[in-house]
């Protein structure tokens, strides 16, 4: 049977001769038991009639955020209601100006509006002639969305409607079903699993208005967890103070502190099948934290010098603890050496596996959207390509539950209980 089976899909079709295949694409889905609604925009309208899909998926198209008089829906929120009953939406065909819009937030169709408010993945799939292929900005374009975790799903190469030959077909429709099909695998996957995940930075306080921290976003952390619910787990997060939201379904524990994070961790890390230690926790901390806000003209000399204990290592206290099929995953952010780094801090450690990353490489790192990173495990070593944070989460997770069938963790296991 199909992973698609029961599973609830909004397509989105824009303005180009490609939407023909979106009728092919919505008949694939519906064999392989997915439920779906299409959302169209008014150029897509003109190349394929809405009568068409509203016909396949036995249900009314969405052609208009105000729909004409005699024919509104219930509600003033409907397009929220869609996103949210939806586990995934594909837009195929993607013109280039859908691609625009949502590569910069603008919503002024009920197609961008859905596609924008999706709490489940968004997949694109291009679709024009090579030489608006080939502008400079529906490159950028296709990066941006893909920083955002949406999936695109390349064009091919070949004949155009405009009888030039080059880049710019539409996928095939067996290829965007291929993709879905990709991703609905995963989707119940560590349905049976508690997943631990501290994130971001810790702030040590000096006084009351200053502190020692890092720059960590916590955006790698974060990316994870909403990855760990997607693929069905109970996800905790332990974040220091971070701009980001919660991700849905999430249990977030806020701390400031090292010593927070190390207390929060301790109440969950017993009941956690895997653990992954993102955050970039302080190393040290002042030794005594002043009351009243360190004044300059009063530092003698005015020099300041602060006093600094180390903190709790919280990665290495939960290898001590380490039990029964646990799975610990650190991260090693470095400037030099980083693999024999990342390598030392697995064995010293007690983890399963590390996340190795180089601080100093572009696109990697604190901050960015995006990461390139190195899985190091017993006996593996493998680089992951630059891509997006949630992409590097859905690759690290990957190789978290390949550890968990393998014969090397049975062996660590027994070695455990032994
Ligand atoms: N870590 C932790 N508690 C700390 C310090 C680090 O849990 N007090 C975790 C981080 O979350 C990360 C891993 O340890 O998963 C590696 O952190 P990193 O700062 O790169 O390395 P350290 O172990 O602190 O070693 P060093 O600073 O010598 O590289």
């Amino acid at each position: 049977m199909s992973g698609l089976n029961g599973s609830k899909i909004i397509i989105g079709i824009t303005g180009s001769i490609a939407a023909y295949k979106g009728a092919i694409l919505a008949r694939e889905l519906v064999k392989r038991g997915t439920e779906i609604r299409v959302v169209m925009t008014d150029a897509a309208s003109h190349f394929i009639a809405p009568l068409t899909f509203a016909s396949i998926s036995k249900f009314p198209v969405a052609l208009n955020m105000y729909p004409p008089a005699g024919s509104e829906p219930a509600n003033g929120s409907w397009h929220i209601d869609w996103a949210l009953w939806a586990d995934a939406m594909v837009i195929a065909p993607a013109t280039a100006s859908t691609l625009a819009k949502l590569a910069t937030g603008m919503t002024d169709n009920a197609l961008t509006v859905i596609a924008t408010a999706m709490r489940g993945k968004v997949f694109v799939a291009p679709a024009m002639d090579s030489d608006m292929y080939r502008y400079p900005a529906l490159g950028r374009n296709l990066a941006t969305l893909r920083s955002f975790g949406i999936e695109v799903i390349p064009a091919g190469e070949g004949e155009l409607a405009s009888g030039l030959i080059g880049p710019g077909r539409l996928a095939e429709p067996e290829e965007i079903v291929a993709a879905l099909e990709a991703h609905f695998a995963t989707r119940h996957s560590l349905s049976s699993h508690t997943v631990l995940i501290t994130a971001g930075p810790t702030h040590e306080p000096i006084d009351p208005v200053r502190y020692i921290g890092n720059h960590s976003s916590g955006k790698m952390g974060y990316a994870l967890a909403s990855e760990a619910v997607a693929r069905g787990a109970r996800v905790i997060l332990v974040s220091g103070p971070t701009a980001l939201a919660a991700p849905a379904g999430v249990t977030i524990i806020r701390v400031t502190t090292a010593d927070e994070m190390g207390n929060a961790v301790d109440g969950y890390s017993d009941d956690a099948d895997i653990i992954i230690a993102a955050a970039a926790v302080a190393d040290f901390t002042p030794a005594h934290v002043f009351d009243q806000k360190m004044k300059r003209r009063e530092m003698p000399d005015h020099e300041m010098n602060i006093e600094l204990r180390p903190t709790r290592d919280i990665l290495r206290s939960l290898g001590q603890r380490k039990k029964g099929t646990q799975i610990l995953v650190g991260f090693a952010l470095e400037t030099a050496s980083m693999l024999d780094s990342a390598r030392a801090k697995l064995v010293e450690k007690n983890c399963d596996l590390i996340v190795a990353n180089a601080a100093n490489e572009e696109g990697a790192g604190f901050a960015v959207d995006t990461n390139r990173v190195t899985l190091v495990t017993a006996n593996s070593e493998r680089l992951l390509p630059l891509m997006s944070k949630r992409q590097c989460a859905s690759g690290i997770l990957d190789a978290i539950e390949k550890l968990i069938g393998s014969d090397q963790h049975e062996e660590l296991v027994e070695q455990r209980q032994g």
